[in-house]
């Protein structure tokens, strides 16, 4: 089966030369060709075709998208969408001054939100997490990431990663579970870490990697949360089992995260908010990936991850929506890229990177997507704007004409 996408007025290609990342000034460079069309084949991204030669080229359907511009397919590579419940009332005690850490240590904050899953069956939480996943489609995003970590013991745990797999086999896009069983310890274990620490590293890592309900593993290494000790420990646990790792660090703390990350060469690691200058340096040597999240800065009101030094220093930049209850209640990447051009003074460049290829490096996708180069799925986010600049620029407005997977229109805006 043959398609072309015919005639855009720009593809932004986004090319690595096959080098599937971009870090510090390569960030800059997204390739922009013009009077080109794309030919797909089986899925795949077979040529890009100048318009000149359109004529030696026979294709069984054509997707006319004159006018409008091609990007890859865009990459969520960081989000807590499957839970229940909502947290309005702590939304509104933080912005009266109560702080997101002191809300967690009275047992709200995730641990509310691990309530409301362990009370909402698997049924409801589909329903739940059915509409999120379209509205992410709906953005042009093909390669969707999403965290377990509302559950806290092995039955619920295991449930909520059976609902975000049970997507897979009825989505085209590619959606990638991660356990994030280590995201605090639930009350029952807040005095006995090393119970909590045996469920994860003898029953449930084991279970999910061999029952293929995730090949991820990510986590939260803070203060509140597990300490560098035990992060390194779940580390060492999960690589023995082939996981692929990623850690959320440096929130509100500096507790040696990165360098942990850095040294057992993980996948990536997210936040960043609080950072010093040697862990700057450090991570923009290292092949890890530095998840920006601005969506949880601007809705918890805290501060921005430095983008622009780690890009100056050459680090590897992605960018994520980071959706959850509690710190960034917000379903929307157009929107965090637009938080990231204002907050982090990333140019719209940057931005393009940071949600497509680098963002698929943080899912160990880049082989295969993330950018528009032959041989790579024929994922795409085809956009109804005159410069890409404006899907940064129109602040909160989906410009989506049409998201293409594997070659497949999977939304199409009426
Ligand atoms: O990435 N901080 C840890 N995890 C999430 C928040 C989850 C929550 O508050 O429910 C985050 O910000
Ligand atoms: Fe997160």
């Amino acid at each position: 089966m043959r398609k072309l996408i015919k005639n855009p007025a720009l593809i932004i290609t986004v090319d690595t030369n096959g080098k599937n990342f971009k870090r510090g000034k390569e960030l800059s460079n997204i390739s922009v060709l013009t009077n080109h069309s794309i030919l797909i084949e089986n899925g795949i991204i077979k040529d890009l075709v100048p318009n000149s030669s359109l004529n030696k080229i026979s294709a069984d359907e054509v997707i006319d998208v004159k006018d409008k511009i091609v990007l890859p397919g865009l990459v969520e590579c960081h989000t807590h969408a499957a839970f229940a419940g909502s947290r309005s009332i702590e939304f509104f005690q933080r912005l009266k001054g109560a702080s997101y850490e002191e809300i967690l240590q009275n047992g709200g904050g995730i641990i509310s939100t691990v309530q409301s899953v362990r009370n909402s069956s698997y049924d409801e939480l589909i329903n739940l997490l059915q509409p999120k996943i379209d509205n992410f489609i709906s953005q042009g995003i093909t390669t969707l990431e999403i965290k377990s970590g509302y559950g806290l013991s092995y039955y619920d745990e295991i449930k909520l990663l059976q609902v975000i797999n049970h997507f897979k086999k009825f989505y085209k896009i590619d959606i990638i579970p991660t356990f994030l069983g280590a995201h605090v310890f639930p009350l029952e274990y807040k005095n006995d870490h090393e119970g909590y620490l045996n469920l994860l590293t003898d029953e449930l890592l084991p279970y999910i990697i061999k029952n293929n309900l995730s090949e991820f593993v990510d986590i939260y290494c803070e203060s509140s949360a597990f300490n560098l000790k035990e992060t390194e420990l779940i580390i060492s646990k999960a690589k023995k089992l082939n996981y692929k790792i990623r850690i959320h660090t440096n929130q509100f703390n500096s507790i040696g995260g990165i360098q942990l990350a850095i040294k057992h060469k993980v996948l990536s690691v997210d936040h960043l908010e609080v950072i010093n200058e040697n862990e700057i340096n450090d991570l923009a040597e290292s092949e890890t990936v530095a998840v920006l999240l601005p969506g949880a800065s601007f809705f918890s009101n805290t501060n921005y991850a430095p983008a622009r030094s780690l890009i100056d220093k050459n680090a590897i930049v992605a960018l994520s929506t980071d959706y959850n209850p509690g710190t960034s209640n917000i379903i929307n990447l157009h929107l965090i890229m637009s938080l990231a051009a204002i907050y982090m003074k990333m140019t719209a460049e940057e931005i393009i990177s940071s949600v497509t290829i680098n963002a698929a490096k943080a899912l160990s996708m880049d082989q295969i997507t993330g950018s528009i180069e032959i041989n790579k799925l024929a994922d795409f986010a085809i956009f109804d704007v005159k410069d890409y600049k404006d899907i940064i620029y129109n602040i909160g407005q989906n410009l989506t004409l049409m998201t293409i997977k594997k070659g497949e229109i999977i939304y199409q805006k009426t």
